[in-house]
């Protein structure tokens, strides 16, 4: 991939086409990191039944994708927090770039118009559980306006060990 943070950033609502390119950046968290709890990699038709189809281009739950000259750099995500019927107005927010377009403003530009785009909708709350440790995404929701509301310690096991998640919150509309 070339370098991205020469190239303009265009965000719109995921395709059923850009299933393959967003299978493939959520497989390298999944198998080299402790950054998603998933364990075992997805097919792109495993992906698009289990995943993709919960998303809508309007609504709580938004697929947002982050193109740069055509090339799929990054994903973010809202999504249901759990299911009972009174946690509808809450969601719970993700975002994964490609391992190359990390560091450059990307996540920052993505995960903005992500929740920027829920101020319209029926949402009040955004949650986000970042495994430990991870700076990155730490600064992103920080400086993106949600506050740390504590640590659940040792609730995931990967890669033979405990791994801590730091929960977030953040208010909307
Ligand atoms: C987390 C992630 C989305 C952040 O996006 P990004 O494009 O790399 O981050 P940005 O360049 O937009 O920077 C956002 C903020 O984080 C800071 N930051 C970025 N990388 C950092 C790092 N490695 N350590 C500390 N701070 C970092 C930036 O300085 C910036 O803060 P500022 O605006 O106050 O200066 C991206 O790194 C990523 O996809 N990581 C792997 C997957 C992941 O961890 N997803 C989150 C799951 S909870």
């Amino acid at each position: 991939m070339t370098d991205a943070s020469t190239r303009p950033v265009t965000l719109r609502a995921g395709t059923r086409a850009d299933i393959p390119a967003l299978t493939a950046i959520y497989n390298h968290y999944v198998e080299h990191t402790v950054v998603t709890f998933d364990t075992t990699p997805f097919t792109p038709a495993e992906r698009e039944a289990g995943w993709f189809v919960h998303y809508a281009p309007a609504g709580r739950h938004r697929l947002l994708v982050a193109e740069t000259s055509g090339d799929v750099v990054g994903y973010a995500t809202s999504s249901p927090h759990r299911p009972k019927a009174a946690y509808e107005t809450s969601v719970e927010t993700t975002i994964y770039l490609h391992p190359d377009a990390t560091g450059r403003g990307i996540g920052r530009i993505l995960y903005a118009e992500l929740l920027d785009s829920l101020q319209t909708e029926d949402v009040h709350r955004a949650l986000a559980g970042v495994a430990l440790p991870n700076d990155a995404s730490t600064a992103l929701h920080e400086r993106l306006g949600f506050t740390a509301l504590g640590t659940f310690r040792e609730v995931g096991r990967k890669f033979g060990r405990y791994v801590d998640v730091r929960w977030f919150e953040r208010p909307i509309g």
